[in-house]
């Protein structure tokens, strides 16, 4: 078996390593567009990727599947040459739900809680107490219930905070208060003050986090966007938080990454940046879902995490 490698700027070397370490019998290699005559193998059974570039599938033509080393499979899908049924398969989970459930809980309580405003205080040797605060007047809202939204939204509830939830179907999740479809949309907004986004990047989600959306938040609502840098309108978030219609954001994913030296975020008072590393891809862990998927595939057995391409997600 043949196995390619193809994720430019990651280090390739552990990842070859692991997935040889799994998979003894396949002969494993980097893949790269600038030598794809020598770098790489022919005819390929499988490729690894991350941010592939389009040529990949131009030059591999016997893929049996493509395995994305992340959750969110937006960058493959947008490739314009995709064989139409050749199948990617996303990460599920593989570690990045604890994670994010973290980060998620962590931008929320620093909020609510106020943790800005006391290390402010301490910087200045100031002692002084803040009001407790009301759970009930933080609903926080999670748009998407998968993989790593539904443990997000779990972790929320666990700290009493009222939750709720909004997917595309239907879902029964203990302790949150759910919503389906466009025609909910409306409803789930106006219940939630703190909305997280967790949802893939496709054509129905890109620029959901907008102008009308934003502004449907309860008062003193606040963003924490931890999905794609395009599911945000940019220009629609600074509208809103100039306006003190919403109160601040948490940001873990711009529309550009890195994000440019002279954007307007940067200096922004009530925008929190982190560079994207809420949920990182963990290399054991990964790579572990990839051999496991390889080997169950190569029996002839269907495996989860396929994205379906007419929901492209
Ligand atoms: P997932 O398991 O595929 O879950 C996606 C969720 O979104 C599902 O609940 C789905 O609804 C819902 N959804 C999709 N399209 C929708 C629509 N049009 N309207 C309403 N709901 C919709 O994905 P995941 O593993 O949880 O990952 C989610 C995303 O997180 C990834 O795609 C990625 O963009 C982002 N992410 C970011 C980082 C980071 O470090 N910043 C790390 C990992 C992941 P159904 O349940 O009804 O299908
Ligand atoms: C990271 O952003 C991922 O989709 O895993």
């Amino acid at each position: 078996m043949k196995i390619i490698f193809c994720a430019p700027g990651k280090n390739p070397q552990p990842w070859l390593d692991a997935l040889a370490a799994g998979l003894p019998d396949a002969e494993v290699r980097v893949w790269s567009d600038d030598d794809p005559e020598n770098s790489g193998l022919r005819n390929a059974d499988y490729a690894v990727v991350w941010a592939p570039p389009p040529k990949l599938f131009a030059m591999q033509r016997q893929l049996k599947a493509v395995f994305n080393i992340g959750a969110g499979a937006d960058a493959v899908m947008k490739l314009e040459n995709l064989p139409p049924d050749l199948p990617i398969v996303r990460l599920n989970d593989a570690g990045m739900a604890v994670q994010m459930a973290e980060y998620v809980c962590h931008a929320l309580m620093r909020h609510t809680r106020e943790f800005a405003v006391y290390a402010e205080q301490a910087a200045g040797k100031c002692w002084q107490t803040r009001p407790a605060i009301d759970r009930a007047a933080w609903p926080v809202g999670v748009m998407g219930l998968g993989s790593i939204g539904g443990r997000v939204a779990q972790a929320v509830a666990s700290f009493e905070y009222p939750t709720f939830g909004w997917a595309r179907t239907t879902k029964a999740l203990p302790g949150i208060t759910t919503f389906a479809g466009e025609r909910e949309l409306d409803a789930f907004l106006h219940a939630v003050r703190v909305l997280v986004c967790l949802l893939p990047l496709t054509s129905d989600t890109v620029g959901i986090l907008n102008l009308r959306t934003l502004s449907s938040l309860k008062p003193g609502g606040y963003l924490i966007n931890v999905a794609r840098g395009a599911h945000l309108v940019e220009a629609d978030l600074l509208a809103v938080l100039d306006a003190g219609a919403l109160a601040g954001a948490t940001l873990d994913v711009v529309v550009t990454e890195p994000l440019p030296v002279n954007h307007a975020f940067w200096q922004h008072p009530k925008i929190t940046l982190t560079p994207h590393i809420s949920a990182i891809t963990l290399l054991r862990e990964s790579a572990y879902q990839v051999v496991q998927k390889i080997q169950a595939l190569e029996r002839g057995e269907t495996i989860d995490g396929v994205v379906g391409r007419q929901r492209g997600y």
